[in-house]
């Protein structure tokens, strides 16, 4: 999920911008529809052409996701909201024990449901903030402080998850996470991430976006992966986003 705080970079050339009071999110035509959008409660802002991004950047949005103002205000935006649709799909193409690494559990709404649906899940994210409030009502989970670039959890896992946290990553970076995720996978394991979808990149207050396509994942994959599922679907609007699914060879 790509949330929008009041002047957030959604609200650049984003195809976000557009439709910020849009209540109903559809995930593609076989997908059904999800309601209770966090979107209608951004504010839209006026924005300039996206600024590039510099190779500082990572560090940048890492600064920006542990400042527990911003945490704070994220948390509250993305009330109601959940990645339901996409935990449905991950559960046709997992077993129903399988153990999960969510990389950037933000406000853990979907932990949660990947919790709820009995997956044995370890959460992680860069942002102690986010970690912190999560343990606050969840004495019990199993959290890991992770930058998604470099992931050593001496661990392996049958699943590692995100959803829209791979688009913090440059390409290079996410060359690397995806070299660091084929190493924490059991054989056979594979990877769910939702990405928006496109060929920019976009920087607000710090925090960097890229958008990806199906090119750049075949060729960011290559050699480790195969595409067990890709689907399109509406985040804001039509095809904006991307969820793909992908088994380590
Ligand atoms: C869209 S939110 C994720 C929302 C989450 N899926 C949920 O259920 O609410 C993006 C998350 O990515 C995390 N993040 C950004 N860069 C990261 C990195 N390099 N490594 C790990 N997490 C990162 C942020 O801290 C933030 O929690």
């Amino acid at each position: 999920m790509g949330v929008k705080l009041t002047g957030s970079p959604w609200g650049c050339s984003s195809p976000l911008s557009s439709s910020l009071c849009e209540d109903v999110l559809t995930f593609g035509e076989n997908m059904s529809s999800i309601s209770n959008s966090p979107f209608d409660k951004f504010t839209h802002v006026s924005c300039n052409e996206p600024v590039s991004v510099k190779p500082e950047g990572r560090q940048s949005t890492i600064r920006f996701f542990n400042d527990l103002s911003k945490v704070e205000s994220y948390i509250k935006a993305a009330e109601g909201y959940d990645g339901a649709e996409l935990v449905s799909i991950l559960k046709k193409n997992l077993s129903p024990n399988a153990t999960i690494l969510e990389l950037g559990i933000g406000p853990g709404k979907d932990m949660d449901l990947l919790i709820k649906e009995g997956f044995s899940v370890t959460g992680s994210d860069v942002s102690q903030p986010f970690l912190d409030l999560y343990r606050k009502r969840n004495q019990k989970a199993d959290l890991l402080l992770i930058d998604a670039v470099n992931i050593n959890t001496g661990r392996k896992f049958d699943c590692i998850y995100s959803n829209k946290v791979m688009i913090h990553l440059s390409k290079e970076e996410l060359r690397e996470s995806l070299k660091s995720q084929y190493k924490n996978l059991n054989s056979n394991g594979v990877l769910a991430h939702s990405l928006w979808y496109g060929d920019k990149e976009e920087k607000w207050d710090g925090a960097q976006f890229f958008y990806y396509n199906e090119d750049t994942l075949s060729d960011l994959t290559k050699g480790m992966f195969e595409v067990v599922h890709l689907t399109r679907y509406k985040e804001m609007e039509k095809d904006d986003s991307m969820f793909a699914i992908l088994r380590k060879i």
